[in-house]
C-alpha cells in the first residue's frame, strides 16, 4: 500500500537526496513539498526543491508551497560554508522556471490533514517553522496525521551547528520544542547520522562511477560537504541525515533499535540553544512519546542509497 506523504524542507545538500528517495520509491506517494527557513537563503532553497523534483520526472505532480522565510521568534544564520553557495555544492544555482503552489505552507500542511484523516505523514527534514505554525492553525494536527517523522537533535552527543545543538533545532528552537512536546514524533539524530548515516568519499566515488544523472547529482551536491569535512574532521565523508530518515521512512525494516523517551529542546538564547535533552533513564516527570531511532542496518541504507543513485530504485533490494 502506498503511503501519502508531505515533506518540510530546507532544500540544500542532502534534502536534495532525500527528497530524490521519496520521489522514487513505490511505496510512498509524494503528495507535496513545504518549503522552510534553513540551510541557506530562502529562494535558493525553493529552486533546489524544484530542481531536484523536476530532475526525478515528477515536477508536474508534486507541487512547491514555499513557508517560514523566518524562524518564529530568533535570528539565525545560514550555512552555506557546508553546502558550498546556494547550497548544491557551490556550482549549480538552478533557475527551473517552475512556479510555486499557491497559498502557504503552513496551510498545506494543514489541508493535507485534513483531507485524508489518518493517512498522511509528515517528514520534517528542516527546522520546525512550518510545523510548530501548522499544529497552532490546527490543534488536532497529531490525531490528523499517520506519522511525523524528524531529522533534529543531538542527542547525548556534540551538535554540529554549535557544541550543544544540531543545526535544524538551533535554528529555530521554539519550534522544535512545540513540535516535540504536542506530536507523536520518530527522530532521528545527529548523533545517529554520525554512526550510521555518513557514507566515506570512496564509497561516494564509486556511485559516481556509474555516470548516471542521479550519481553525477549527489556528487555535485556532496563536494563542498565533503571538503568541509576533511577541514574539520580529517575524513572524506558525506553525512546523510535526511536521506536516512527518509529511507528509514519509505523501509521501516531499516531500523533496528527504536525506544519511546522523554526528549526537550532548550529555546533559550545563549550557549544551550536548540540543546536537545534526552531522558534516557526516565529521571524527570516529562511523557515519554518521543521514538528515536537508536540503530539502523548500516550496509542496507547504503544499498538503498547506491540504488537510487545507480539504478534511479531506492527500493531495488528492500
Ligand atoms: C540538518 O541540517 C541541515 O544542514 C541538513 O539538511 C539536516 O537537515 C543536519 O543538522
Ligand atoms: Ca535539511
Amino acid at each position: 500500500m502506498t503511503r501519502k506523504l508531505v515533506i518540510d524542507t530546507d532544500t540544500a545538500g542532502d534534502d536534495t537526496q532525500a527528497l530524490l528517495m521519496a520521489a522514487l520509491a513505490d511505496s510512498v506517494d509524494l503528495e507535496a513539498l513545504t518549503v522552510v527557513a534553513g540551510n541557506v537563503e530562502f529562494d535558493y532553497e525553493v529552486e533546489n526543491a524544484k530542481y531536484t523534483l523536476d530532475m526525478a520526472g515528477v515536477a508536474d505532480e508534486v507541487p512547491v508551497y514555499e513557508g517560514s522565510r523566518s524562524p518564529l521568534v530568533k535570528e539565525f544564520d545560514h550555512v552555506d560554508h557546508v553546502h558550498g553557495e546556494g547550497g548544491l555544492g557551490g556550482e549549480l544555482f538552478p533557475e527551473t522556471g517552475i512556479d510555486s503552489a499557491d497559498g502557504h505552507a503552513v496551510d498545506a500542511i494543514v489541508a493535507a490533514a485534513r483531507e485524508s484523516p489518518g493517512e498522511v505523514t509528515l517528514a520534517c527534514i528542516g527546522p520546525l517553522t512550518n510545523v510548530a505554525l501548522a499544529l497552532r492553525r490546527e490543534p488536532d494536527l497529531n490525531d490528523l496525521l499517520d506519522e511525523v517523522w524528524v531529522m533534529g537533535g543531538a542527542l547525548a552527543t556534540l551538535g554540529n551547528d554549535t557544541p550543544a545543538a544540531e543545526f535544524n533545532f538551533w535554528v529555530d528552537p521554539d519550534a522544535a520544542k512545540v513540535v516535540l512536546n504536542e506530536l507523536d514524533v520518530t527522530l532521528v539524530d545527529w548523533g545517529l547520522t554520525l554512526r550510521q548515516g555518513t557514507i566515506g568519499g570512496a564509497r561516494l566515488d564509486e556511485f559516481t562511477e556509474a555516470d548516471t544523472p542521479y550519481a553525477d547529482f549527489c556528487a555535485e551536491i556532496t563536494s563542498h560537504a565533503r571538503a568541509f569535512s576533511e577541514e574539520r574532521f580529517g575524513t572524506d565523508a558525506a553525512t546523510f541525515p535526511d536521506t536516512l530518515t527518509l529511507a528509514c521512512l519509505v523501509n521501516p525494516d531499516l531500523v533496528e533499535e527504536a525506544e519511546t523517551y522523554f526528549v526537550d529542546v532548550d529555546e533559550r538564547e545563549g550557549m544551550t540553544r536548540g540543546y536537545s535533552l534526552i531522558d534516557e533513564l526516565g529521571i524527570t516527570d516529562g511523557e515519554p512519546r518521543t521514538r528515536v531511532v537508536e540503530s539502523v542496518d548500516e550496509a542496507a541504507f547504503e544499498r538503498m542509497v547506491g540504488d537510487m543513485l545507480v539504478h534511479a530504485d531506492p527500493e531495488r533490494s528492500v
